[in-house]
């Protein structure tokens, strides 16, 4: 064994004999919330005994750690929605994501953007469904790694969808329970990594907030082209508005015949302007449209920001 592994071995003892054995939860609802780069430090940076001389542990966020200690599960994708785990490239929608990745590009020459909320009004209209197979069509180009996260703590689905476990998760690494890595697992789709909600808690909205989210994206960003994350409602409750302020870019998704106009119109007036850069328009029926089954139109089109903002 290495010197280093060996100090790194005894400060965790002697981390985890200091805090009785485990890693103490934050305060989330009630009482101080822990500042999160001491919580993460906790987590992620044993200090390492003085006596050793042994520098401090270095950044451990690369993308071959990140290979090696996130979890290599297996995925049974929902065969009906899931469009890119098969090579069958006749699925009505594959075009449509391939057109939604290549205006994400072009937003891209003009802003920064790599974290993306999905969000939409109300439940039901397709938001996890486009965060996953968005998230799959990103890594469809060669060398190119997406983040897939499941923010939404009330109705977590994309677990489901994906066909795999949802703990550990994005709630426990907000409890301070579980680190970067633990929390995320990769499956059968290469460059595609997924962060499933975690378990159920009472108080999500707080939970989101709290700060550790915020620096998870920090850490992990520098590992991902993309990060794509699924959430709540935006009208019934607050969370999108909350996460939207960690991401670079709010893209809303409208269910055609579906989503009431003022209801999509109250879910835009959730999100600053600086932070919406599109809508997607899913569930056309394929016979009402000849040429797309999905209408993706930037807020910068003029026909889009009339009909929404109304
Ligand atoms: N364009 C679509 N084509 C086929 N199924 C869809 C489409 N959009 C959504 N669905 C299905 O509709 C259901 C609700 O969509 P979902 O993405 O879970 O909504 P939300 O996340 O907004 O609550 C899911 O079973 C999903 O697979
Ligand atoms: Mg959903």
């Amino acid at each position: 064994m290495s010197r280093i592994h060996e100090a790194l071995k005894r400060a965790e003892q002697e981390r985890a004999t200091s805090q009785g054995g485990h890693l103490e939860p934050l305060h989330t609802t009630e009482g101080p919330v822990m500042d999160p780069i001491q919580a993460s430090t906790v987590v992620e940076h044993p200090p390492v005994a003085p006596s050793t001389g042994i520098p401090p542990f270095s950044n451990p966020f690369t993308f071959d750690t990140l290979l090696a200690r996130c979890a290599q599960t297996n995925w049974s994708p929902d065969a009906k929605s899931m469009l890119f785990f098969n090579s069958d490239e006749r699925k009505y929608g594959v075009e449509e994501f391939r057109t939604l990745r290549s205006r994400l590009y072009q937003l891209r020459e003009k802003m920064s953007l790599k974290k993306l909320l999905i969000t939409s009004a109300l439940p039901k209209e397709g938001k996890t469904f486009v965060a996953a197979n968005l998230a799959q069509v990103l890594v469809r180009q060669h060398g190119r790694r997406a983040l897939l996260i499941d923010a939404d703590l009330r109705g977590a689905r994309l677990h489901q969808a994906l066909g795999t476990n949802f703990t550990p998760g994005l709630s426990e690494y907000l409890l301070g329970e579980s680190d970067e890595f633990s929390i995320m697992q990769r499956g059968p789709m290469e460059n595609l990594f997924f962060v499933p909600s975690g378990r159920t808690v009472s108080s999500p909205a707080e939970l989101v907030a709290n700060g550790r989210l915020k620096f998870l994206l920090n850490r992990v960003e520098p590992l991902f082209d993309w990060i794509i994350i699924d959430s709540p409602p935006a009208v019934p409750v607050s969370d999108a508005s909350l996460l939207a302020n960690f991401c670079d870019g709010v893209l809303i998704v409208v269910r055609s015949n579906t989503t009431p106009f003022d209801i999509a119109r109250k879910a835009r007036q959730e999100f600053e302007d600086k932070h919406l850069v599109g809508v997607v328009l899913n569930g056309i029926e394929p016979d009402s449209s000849p040429y797309s089954r999905y209408y993706y139109g930037s807020y910068g089109n003029k026909e889009t920001q009339e009909t929404i903002q109304g």
